[in-house]
């Protein structure tokens, strides 16, 4: 018998790229079915970066973009991080407890801060442990790249356990996917796919034309070595070991099989457009009826909204005594 889990998650507002789905989106796909899961769209983190003109638009597009990859409202509580005041409130909780040492250690922070520079940036991390911890959350399902926030996130928690003598909170986990858990720039194999890259040729929006896709997969990087053998050939070549992982993945088929059956760079490419069409297909068919379905996703959100908030009340409820009285 499996045992229902808390699952909680969040993405920033904005047009989300393939690096999302295959890091997060794919795993809460599977996991709403078993598990009681959360997933929120991280407005206020958002603000630490400018990344859309309208918050509130691009909120909405990603809730319909959770909606179009699978997430079911019958099984998942969807909903927007500054709808429920409990997280910059416990933020602030959270805030007291946490030593400087640790947020200058953060590497989004060391990373980001020359042209983002803020306070906001620097608590980013509290802010995203507030946002797990508020929801007893057990598994956090993200990409690799999250990996030091919710090791913080369980730092902290045990932290406070301790000052507090008691099991205050439930400490997470991260969950991470067995493959794609780090989808790399199409554009360099040794840096993320990210939506802050100033090359949108880096990138693959999961609302991506089909004539944008040929471009990017006929402009993305690879080498002039050899064609990989075995697996074991891929070493120290990142953009063929992008490309392929992807393709493995799309086709469900192991990285083995996949070096056999395409045999040249150019048959790469034009497999992976091909592939990368039909995944996306019909999820942007989804999308845009659900973009103009715009109350049936708000009301979703609405719904998610109240029942986030009374389960943030309840948790809120039960940890301020320890802060406050
Ligand atoms: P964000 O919006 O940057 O990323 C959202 C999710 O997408 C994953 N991801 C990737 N996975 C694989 N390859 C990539 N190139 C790639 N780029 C992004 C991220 O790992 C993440 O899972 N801080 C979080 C948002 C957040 C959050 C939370 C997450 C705020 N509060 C609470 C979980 C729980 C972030 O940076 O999201």
């Amino acid at each position: 018998m499996t045992v229902t889990k808390r699952i909680l998650s969040g993405i920033q507002p904005s047009p989300l790229h393939i690096g999302n789905y295959f890091g997060a989106i794919h795993q809460w796909v599977s996991l709403q079915k078993e598990n009681e899961c959360f997933f929120c769209i991280v407005d206020l983190h958002s603000l630490t970066a400018n990344y859309h003109t309208s918050l509130a638009q691009a909120s909405f597009e990603t809730a319909a973009m959770y909606l179009a990859c699978g997430i079911d409202p019958k099984q998942s509580t969807l909903f927007i991080q500054s709808s429920v005041p409990y997280h910059t409130q416990l933020l602030w909780l959270l805030a007291t407890k946490t030593p400087l040492g640790w947020l200058n250690r953060m590497t989004q922070f060391k990373d980001n801060k020359a042209k983002d520079e803020s306070l906001g940036l620097y608590t980013y991390p509290v802010l995203m442990a507030a946002d797990i911890l508020l929801y007893d959350a057990h598994l956090v399902p993200v990409g690799e790249d999250q990996k030091q926030h919710i090791e913080f996130t369980r730092d902290l928690a045990l932290r406070v356990n301790g000052l507090a003598e008691k099991d205050l909170f439930v400490i997470p986990e991260p969950m991470m996917g067995k493959s794609n858990t780090r989808v790399m720039s199409l554009k360099d194999g040794t840096a993320k796919m990210s939506k802050s890259d100033p090359s949108e040729l880096s990138r693959l929006l999961m609302t991506d034309t089909r004539d944008a896709i040929v471009r990017k997969i006929k402009g993305a990087k690879t080498d002039s070595e050899p064609w990989p053998n075995t697996p074991s050939d891929l070493v120290g070549r990142p953009e063929m070991t992008n490309l392929l992982s992807l393709l493995s993945v799309l086709k469900n088929q192991s990285m083995t099989e996949i070096l056999q059956t395409v045999q040249s760079c150019k048959n790469l490419k034009e497999m992976l457009m091909e592939e990368m069409f039909l995944f996306l297909n019909p999820i942007q068919a989804k999308y845009h009826d659900l973009i103009r379905d715009r109350s049936f996703v708000l009301d979703v959100l609405n719904q998610g909204n109240t029942y986030a908030q009374e389960v943030a009340y309840g948790t809120f409820d039960r940890i301020q005594h320890f802060f406050m009285d």
